[in-house]
């Protein structure tokens, strides 16, 4: 090989590297990402969050469904907070979300906090991974520095969070693909699913297993006779369908590994809970059985797979914008 043709080659590997350490740095998000433009808005996020939990034990669950339910929707880029306009048909309004997505006041109470620190500094998306964290740690579940540095949709998408975000009355396969569609594998299914340790569920997202499981004449044979008795006084066959049920009869406002326990004891409550545990021949049953036996398995796993949940696909750099409303577009 000649001098020059060596030289070239060298010169392409290293231009191939330098653009990799760019779209590195680009593309991806850090814990640092505001050491110096808003350095405390963790304990910004963490102080409202804790007020709000005064008056509404509900609340931390509520909002770390809502960064749940923006990620799974392209991507963690708060398109879920985005209100109808003339141009935005919102997700708020799509199956998964209606009458169900609860936390938006809260989320606009801690962007104020935010933006009265650092004005214009820090996204929506950031700030509902935020505040999922605070909802775990303030519950008594695992802390961790969350990944920083998306930025804000100019879009939403009601269509996707229509097909996009798992139902719980589907099975255990067709989960498995939502999850893999967004890049999470069924460790990630498992330990996420674990979030379901507090908050509630209204009864029309579990009636069918009460009384004629499909069209069996039975309740679901997988759910304890116990808890079957305590579910049909909470939900009456006639009745509209919106009271509630904790998602964990046991611990329900504590972020901890009972929800594991639970689904070997057949008290799950959602279908999509159980069949984490009564799929038979399921690779989701070993991961059950480790996280209940093992609650810093549990939440050693939890916080990878909140960052892995984190990083589907934000926006950074220049793409998308930082919202000063969460509501709306900046100048709509
Ligand atoms: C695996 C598929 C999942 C399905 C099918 C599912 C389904 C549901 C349903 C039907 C409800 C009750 C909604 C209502 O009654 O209004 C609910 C609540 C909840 N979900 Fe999930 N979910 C899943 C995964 C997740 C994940 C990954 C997280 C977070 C990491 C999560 C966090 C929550 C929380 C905390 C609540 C309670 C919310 C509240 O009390 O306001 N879920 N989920
Ligand atoms: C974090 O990401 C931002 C934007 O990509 C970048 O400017 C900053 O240098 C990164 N910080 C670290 C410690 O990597
Ligand atoms: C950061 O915020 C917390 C909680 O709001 C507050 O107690 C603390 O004094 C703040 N620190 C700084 C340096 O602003
Ligand atoms: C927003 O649009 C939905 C249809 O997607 C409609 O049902 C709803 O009433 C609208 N909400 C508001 C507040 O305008
Ligand atoms: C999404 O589903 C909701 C509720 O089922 C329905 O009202 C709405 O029209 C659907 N939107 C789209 C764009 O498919
Ligand atoms: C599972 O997914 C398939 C293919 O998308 C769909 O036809 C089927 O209705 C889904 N099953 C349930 C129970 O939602
Ligand atoms: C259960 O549902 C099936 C199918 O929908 C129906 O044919 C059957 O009559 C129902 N059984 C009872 C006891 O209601
Ligand atoms: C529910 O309503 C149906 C029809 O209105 C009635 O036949 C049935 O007895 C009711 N069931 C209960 C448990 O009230
Ligand atoms: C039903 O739940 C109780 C705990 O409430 C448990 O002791 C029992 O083993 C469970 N039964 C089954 C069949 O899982
Ligand atoms: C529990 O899990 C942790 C983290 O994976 C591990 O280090 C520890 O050894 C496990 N404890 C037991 C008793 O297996």
């Amino acid at each position: 090989m000649s001098y020059s043709s060596t030289s070239a080659s060298f010169m392409s590997v290293t231009v191939i590297l330098v653009a990799m350490m760019l779209h590195r740095s680009n593309g991806q998000l850090n814990a640092t990402f505001y050491a110096n433009t808003c350095p405390n808005v963790s304990s910004i996020v963490s102080s409202v969050v804790q007020q709000a939990l005064q008056s509404d034990s509900r609340i931390g669950a509520s909002l770390i469904r809502l960064h749940f339910h923006d990620c799974f929707v392209n991507g963690c880029d708060a398109s879920l907070l985005l209100d109808n306009s003339s141009s935005i048909l919102s997700e708020k309004f799509s199956g998964p979300n209606v009458n169900s997505a609860r936390g938006f006041n809260v989320v606009d109470n801690i962007k104020a906090a935010v933006e009265n620190s650092c004005p214009g500094v820090v996204s929506c998306a950031d700030v509902l991974a935020l505040a999922a964290e605070s909802s775990v740690s303030l519950s008594g579940g695992p802390s961790w520095n969350v990944l920083l540095g998306r930025r804000d949709s100019l879009t939403a998408n009601q269509a996707g969070a229509n097909t996009s975000i798992p139902s719980p009355f589907e099975g255990l396969s067709n989960i498995t693909a939502k999850f893999s569609a967004v890049g999470l594998n069924t460790n990630d299914l498992v330990a996420l699913s674990g979030a379901h340790t507090f908050g509630r569920a209204q009864c029309r997202t579990f009636s069918n297993r009460l009384n004629n499981f499909s069209g069996t004449g039975n309740p679901d044979p997988t759910l304890n006779s116990t808890y079957l008795t305590t579910l049909q006084q909470i939900c009456p066959q006639n009745g509209s369908g919106t009271a509630l049920a904790n998602l964990d009869p046991t611990t329900s406002d504590a972020f901890d590994n009972n929800y594991f326990t639970n689904l070997q004891n057949n008290q799950g409550l959602l279908q999509s809970d159980q069949e984490l545990f009564s799929t038979t021949g399921a690779a989701t049953i070993s991961i059950v059985n480790a996280f209940s036996s093992n609650q810093t398995a549990f939440f050693q796993s939890f916080v990878q797979s909140m960052i892995n949940m984190g990083n589907i696909s934000p926006l950074t750099g220049s793409s998308g914008e930082i919202r000063s409303d969460c509501k709306k577009v900046n100048g709509s």
